[in-house]
């Protein structure tokens, strides 16, 4: 017997179903609220409200744990590939062999990026954000590919178009950074995995053969792994908004690009960088930045700290915070803001203020300690959060359009004028 919950109002009783996940979750469908009552529910941030049902990743923010379509981060962080991983998310299995060869393959012919969108990289100012040249070059792509504009294409042109997603994105992430850089862009190398490919295409030089590192290459595939999917967060509730108007995937990709910029976003690796650094510079004194942090008075946050959802270690935090010294002993880096950032984390943790409100590391705390060991500037922290996170943005994309869920169209609560007659610009105050 399914469970149901009963609305009392204005002297009416209004029956709701009461839906169960896989996981116990429990949820009450209102799609009918307003229909019934005329009531419709408000929950700005929506901090309370689901959006969808999904079979793709499953968190649990008291246990602090998470698993992309069953399997743990931490097994999948420890035995799998990124791409075995952007698979399984997209396509909702493990990939076979074979499987997972094809989608490889597929990959890697697809990387090469038209010489027109270079042109419209070479109009971007080396001071560009390289998240907005991302962003930029990405929804170009829409112009290259105009039948991705028709959201009713056959199965396999929609593959066609995540395959050339997955495969372009680490080519025009690169390309980005060249631009800030100032030099000249790298080209793919169709034998190299996803990992040493794009690690290539950034550090080479005309005056300078970048040799891959397996340490570090086995960093990036786990740090890409680690921010591949996070259920409803904000930029894939934007990648399910914008693709729910059937906007070309390129498009919709921009747009959880674009959201995941945001510094309370996926932005806050690179703003965590920035705190320690002005924390080292202003003589390392964690307590007074702390002190900031609790002040309500003072916008200052402590950035890479707590979570909407977990009320408990982000797991991803822990495994990157392991990793921290795991790569930065076997690359000999010392990075001076390992250790502030430790400290940090210990001030807080032992302070009532962030206990009491279950603020803890998230993902971003420590990510930038490692991207930093690897030679990736910090400009470039959240284009590598982007990277990561394109199969999970793909996956929830497709999950809403297999669904065929109608354009998200939320309701709200008007506050202001009621009607009044127009003013005569000669009699206004
Ligand atoms: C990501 O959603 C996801 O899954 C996102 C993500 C993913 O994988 O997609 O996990 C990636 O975005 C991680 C979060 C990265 N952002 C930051 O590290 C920025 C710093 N953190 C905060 O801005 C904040 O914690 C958020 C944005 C992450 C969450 O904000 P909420 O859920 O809206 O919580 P809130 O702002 O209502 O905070 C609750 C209380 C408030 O104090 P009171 O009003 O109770 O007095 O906690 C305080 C906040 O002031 N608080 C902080 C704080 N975070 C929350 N105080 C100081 N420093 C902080 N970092």
């Amino acid at each position: 017997m399914s469970k149901r919950a009963e609305l009392h109002f204005d002297g009416n009783v209004y029956e709701l179903p009461v839906l169960e996940g896989t996981e116990n979750e429990i949820a009450l469908d209102i799609s009918k609220l307003r229909a019934q009552s005329g009531l419709i529910t408000l929950d700005v941030g929506f901090k309370n409200t689901g959006s969808t049902p999904s079979a793709i990743t499953f968190l649990n923010g008291e246990k602090g744990e998470l698993r992309y379509r069953g399997y743990s981060i931490e097994e999948l962080a420890d035995k799998a590939s990124f791409l075995e991983v952007a698979y399984l998310l997209i396509y909702g299995e493990l990939p076979t062999e074979d499987q997972l060869t094809k989608f490889d393959t597929g990959i890697r012919n697809h990387t090469l990026v038209h010489s027109d969108v270079l042109e419209i990289m070479r109009g971007f100012p080396a001071s560009a954000h390289p998240m907005g040249v991302l962003s930029s070059l990405i929804c170009s792509l829409s112009a290259f590919y105009p039948n991705s504009l028709d959201p009713y294409r056959p199965a396999e042109e929609v593959d066609l178009t995540i395959t050339r997603l997955m495969a372009k994105l680490p080519t025009i992430a690169a390309w980005s950074y060249k631009n800030e850089m100032g030099h000249p862009v790298n080209y793919p190398d169709n034998n190299l995995d996803y990992c040493s490919n794009f690690l290539k295409m950034m550090f080479s030089l005309p005056t300078y053969e970048y040799e891959i590192d397996p340490v570090v290459a086995d960093a990036l595939n786990k740090l890409l792994i680690l921010h591949a999917d996070h259920e409803q967060n904000c930029s894939a509730a934007t990648v399910r908004i914008v693709g729910s108007a059937h906007s070309s995937l390129y498009t919709v990709i921009a747009g959880g690009i674009n959201s995941l910029w945001g510094p309370l976003h996926g932005g806050a690796n690179q703003a965590v960088i920035e705190m320690l650094e002005m924390i080292a510079a202003d003589g390392g004194d964690v307590d007074k930045y702390v002190l900031k942090a609790k002040d309500r008075d003072d916008p200052f946050r402590l950035m890479g700290f707590g979570h909407r959802v977990y009320r408990n270690f982000d797991p991803r935090a822990r495994i990157i915070k392991k990793s921290c010294d795991d790569v930065l002993e076997k690359l000999g880096v010392d990075d001076p803001m390992l250790e502030i950032a430790k400290k940090l984390e210990q001030v807080a943790l032992e302070d009532e203020y962030f206990v009491s409100r279950k603020l803890y590391p998230n993902v971003d705390f420590y990510s930038g300690i490692i991207y930093r060991a690897l030679g990736i500037p910090k400009e470039m922290f959240t284009v590598m959060f982007a990277l990561g996170r394109l199969p999970g943005w793909i996956a929830q994309w497709k999950e809403m359009r297999e669904a065929n869920q109608p354009i998200g169209r939320p309701r709200q609560l008007y506050t202001g004028y009621t009607l009044r007659p127009y003013v005569p610009i000669e009699e206004r105050a």
